[in-house]
């Protein structure tokens, strides 16, 4: 009998254990298998060169980020040149909307002093320009916005792309606030992958039919971190969206990238490319 009571506690461990292993397993399969998240360079590598300029880009490749990220603008004489906002004033030593001026006039604005005099011979570039100097060798997240409320920029963009070869090489995504300016790009070429960005304040305006709406032209959304946590990333990847946070905080941004990316965020906006890469390698 003894002998017997013995004989069935070790069969009870020898089971309990190959379980625990089998789950142990599982578990580091599961984490394996999930998706990297992909490093965009928010305006290029802003936190080492001034923004949007040749040197934040040419630090982003150099780093190895996946993604360069950029936003549009169009000059007086219809030139698509990057520069995030509309006017001149924060980063560049000249005044006024940068649809007011042609490409000849905004090439002689030093666009890099207001960031480190190191840099007074930066200038304003076009996406042609970044394109012919760093072809398939990167990817591009490009940002299009309305020019004065119209629909402008969508024809060129789309035009310069398919003449670079991006689309078909998959080198590119197209993202915008303007639902209008994605569903336009849309409508010129479906297979470029569209992100439509967010400002929503809570996160119970990411309807059902919100993200139907969505689908029907985009593959994924963007949204600010503050409002990202793994139920609305879940959300998302249940109705085959992905998601892409931005940091409109940049004071925590540190802190949000970790938490985002290990609540499986497909993509950040990342101004430390390489704060970044540190956590994508820990996040297996
Ligand atoms: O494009 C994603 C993110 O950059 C949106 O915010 O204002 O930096 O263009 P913003
Ligand atoms: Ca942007």
């Amino acid at each position: 009998m003894k002998k017997l009571i013995i004989f069935l506690i070790i069969c009870l461990f020898s089971i309990s254990s190959v379980g625990c292993s089998y789950s142990v397993y599982a578990k580091k399969e599961k984490k394996e298998k999930k998706v990297k998240t992909e490093i965009i360079a928010h305006r290029g590598a802003d936190d080492r060169a001034p923004e949007e300029t040749m040197s934040a880009f040419k630090l982003a490749v150099k780093d190895k980020a996946d993604f360069l990220e950029m936003d549009l603008r169009e000059t007086k004489d219809k030139k698509l040149v990057l520069m995030h906002d509309p006017t001149l004033n924060r980063t560049t030593n000249g005044k006024g909307d940068v649809s007011r001026f042609t490409l000849k006039q905004l090439k002689k604005l030093d666009a890099g002093s207001w960031f480190n005099r190191k840099y007074k011979n930066e200038r304003i570039i076009t996406l042609e320009e970044l394109i012919n100097r760093y072809g398939s060798n990167t990817k591009y997240f490009i940002e299009t916005r309305r020019v004065n409320n119209k629909l402008k920029m969508e024809e060129p963009l789309v035009k310069l792309l398919n003449k670079k070869g991006l689309i078909k090489k998959k080198k590119v995504v197209i993202q915008s606030y303007s639902a209008m300016s994605l569903q336009k790009i849309h409508k010129l070429n479906k297979s470029v992958p569209l992100v439509q960005l967010t400002l929503f304040k809570s996160k119970k305006e990411f309807t059902d039919k919100k993200l139907k709406e969505w689908k029907k032209y985009a593959m994924g959304i963007g949204v600010d971190s503050k409002l990202v946590d793994k139920k609305l990333i879940d959300k998302m990847h249940k109705n085959n969206l992905k998601l892409y946070v931005f940091f409109l905080n940049d004071k925590k941004e540190k802190s949000e990238q970790k938490r985002v990316i290990n609540a499986g965020a497909d993509g950040v906006f990342t101004n430390y490319i390489t704060y970044t890469k540190s956590l994508t390698k820990s996040s297996k």
